[in-house]
């Protein structure tokens, strides 16, 4: 089945968490709580290409991000996770890396990386590289001389084999990107195998020499300073040796025209947990934190990516919470608990550049802000770490392009009209009212979306009811309150069908969060005194948002914060 459309099911059933939630600490320095600097940071998700444009040539650059640095800072964001920046044909964007050390030059030079590193670190911001490990680009040297013979040094660095006859791919495996999974090279007469495009050969990472040198590459950045990595596609590294065919999903063709595959033989690999612990041993000798795309849609799994005694990923990014696709309460309480309970620090995460933009799955058309704000006031309030995409902050909308000779996205071109790529959450950053709405002087790579007029972060900067100022305000909150930062999770009225409600415990402290997911007012009562807690102090509340002994009342989606007190 299709990643993206696997990202936007609405999970089926949730497996039971097996093990108790435990704090992971083999990295260094913990807090006063025994937590790692990651579990108390936030994470903001860069687009390069998208975010600021230095050298005004439509594309975004490093200088671009260094030059935004305040504004992140003043935002309430600990690390950033830059998407690939290394050079690359931009085939996939920088997703198909033809050079691992050193900056595309379209995004600047190793100097302005090192320049960027300086002056996040001057203002305690971690920079966080993406690392494709999964594949290169087909133009990367080792690949160039894999497929210049069968005897070549980099042969077996890819997956390369006969086909089962003449124009017969080994296989029926099919590319996420549409098209068999296999490309027959004439030059040695066989087919090589790749998960996505035919431009991105997938790395036989059963051959030590690939993992010796992807290692080398991680402790190459490392050294240079990033704080960590998000791997990229990581549960499509191993392949079953024998190459056996996989199963059909379901009768149909999918939105690219091909057999819907359950992907039994080419994702989630049990060796990919050997590769992990490799990983995960170098970045601790760097106090690094890994964060995984690992799609898993249950505890069990998600359990798996953490490791036995948490040796693997700190941070997978679940999907369970995302998946939930609609405003209800039971869902989200449904995720929660379950992601909570799972034995590593949870990660939750609502937008990023390959699905539609949370301000666009959530709202409703008439209180799209209104929702970006019970959005916010969820996810960066719960135990674990948020990772915020770009624009998110400010409300921007998802803007596909109209016509099939706009798309760069390759999804997009392929799939078109069906499937219209993932262009339209990867338009400009909206920074102000001015041309191009501030991002660059020259045509920007995508077209900047109207919305840039109403929602762009000067005019929001001014306006205390904006969906920046409201993200400003939580994420102010989240750094200096204990019980957001430490407390448990316990949730409060579960039978509720418009109000999500939790209280955050630590030590004599609670904050009390209740979120009103419906378009009408509402009252929630709460045994405040049963739990040991009196009084409730409004920390931040949307208009209308107000409690009065242990009741709270919301107006339609409304948000309400509060401390309480023993
Ligand atoms: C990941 C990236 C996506 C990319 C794909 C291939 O899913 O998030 O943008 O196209 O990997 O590298």
């Amino acid at each position: 089945m299709h990643r993206k459309s696997l990202w936007m099911l609405v999970c089926g059933l949730l497996c039971l968490p097996l093990v108790a939630a435990s704090a992971q600490n083999s990295g260094k320095a913990a807090d006063a709580a025994g937590h790692q600097w990651w579990q108390n940071a936030v994470f903001y998700e860069v687009y390069p290409r998208s975010f600021a444009d230095s050298n005004n040539d439509g594309v975004g650059d490093l200088n671009g991000i260094t030059s935004k640095l305040d504004y992140l800072k003043k935002l309430g964001v600990d690390a950033i996770w830059i998407s690939p920046c290394f050079p690359s044909p931009q085939k996939d964007f920088g997703y198909d890396v033809s050079d691992y050390e050193n900056v595309d030059p379209m995004y600047g030079t190793l100097a302005d990386f090192d320049r960027l590193a300086k002056e996040a670190k001057k203002r305690g911001i971690h920079i966080i590289l993406d690392f494709v490990v999964n594949h290169t680009s087909d133009q990367h040297k080792w690949f160039l001389d894999s497929k210049s013979s069968r005897t070549a040094e980099h042969r077996d660095w890819y997956i390369w084999r006969d086909g089962k006859g003449p124009d017969q791919p080994p296989n029926n495996w099919v590319s996420d990107f549409g098209g068999p999974a296999w490309t027959f090279d004439p030059t040695t007469n066989q087919y090589y195998y790749h998960f996505f495009e035919a431009a991105q050969p997938d790395l036989n990472w059963r051959n030590p020499a690939v993992k010796d040198a992807m290692f080398d590459v991680e402790r190459w950045w490392l050294k240079r300073g990033v704080s960590g990595f998000r791997l990229d596609a990581v549960d499509t590294l191993f392949e079953d040796p024998d190459l056996n065919d996989n199963p059909i999903e379901r009768p149909g063709k999918n939105a690219l025209g091909d057999p819907i595959e359950e992907n039994k033989y080419n994702d989630n690999l049990p060796e990919v947990h050997d590769v992990l612990r490799g990983l995960r041993k170098i970045a601790d000798e760097y106090d690094g934190v890994l964060i995984g795309e690992t799609w898993t849609d249950d505890i069990v799994a998600l359990n798996r990516y953490y490791g036995d005694g948490n040796n693997e990923l700190q941070l997978p990014m679940d999907f369970l919470f995302a998946t939930v696709n609609k405003l209800s309460p039971a869902e989200f309480r449904k995720q929660i608990a379950a992601v909570d309970a799972a034995s590593g620090w949870p990660t939750f995460v609502i937008s990023n550049h390959d699905i539609v933009r949370s301000y666009d799955r959530y709202g409703d058309g008439a209180h799209n802000d209104q929702i970006a704000k019970v959005m916010a006031g969820l996810y960066l309030t719960l135990r674990g770490t948020p990772i915020m995409y770009y624009g998110e902050e400010i409300g921007m909308t998802t803007t596909p392009p109209t016509r099939k000779e706009d798309v760069k996205d390759p999804l997009g071109i392929t799939g078109w009209p069906e499937e219209k790529g993932r262009d339209g959450e990867r338009t400009p950053m909206q920074w102000n009212e001015n041309e191009n709405a501030g991002f660059s002087k020259a045509t920007p790579w995508l077209p900047v979306p109207p919305s840039y007029k109403t929602h762009n972060v000067a005019d929001e900067s001014k306006d205390p009811d904006s969906v920046l100022s409201f993200y400003k305000k939580v994420l102010k909150l989240r750094h200096t309150n204990p019980a957001l930062l430490d407390g448990s999770y316990v949730p409060l009225n579960e039978n509720d069908q418009n109000v999500l409600a939790y209280l955050r415990v630590y030590k004599d402290q609670a904050v009390l969060v209740a979120l009103n997911m419906s378009g009408t007012e509402q009252t929630a009562s709460f045994d405040l005194s049963k739990k040991g807690f009196s009084g409730v102090k409004s920390l931040v509340a949307t208009e209308k948002a107000e409690a009065k002994g242990e009741t709270v009342t919301l107006g339609p989606f409304g948000v309400f914060i509060g401390q309480l007190a023993k």
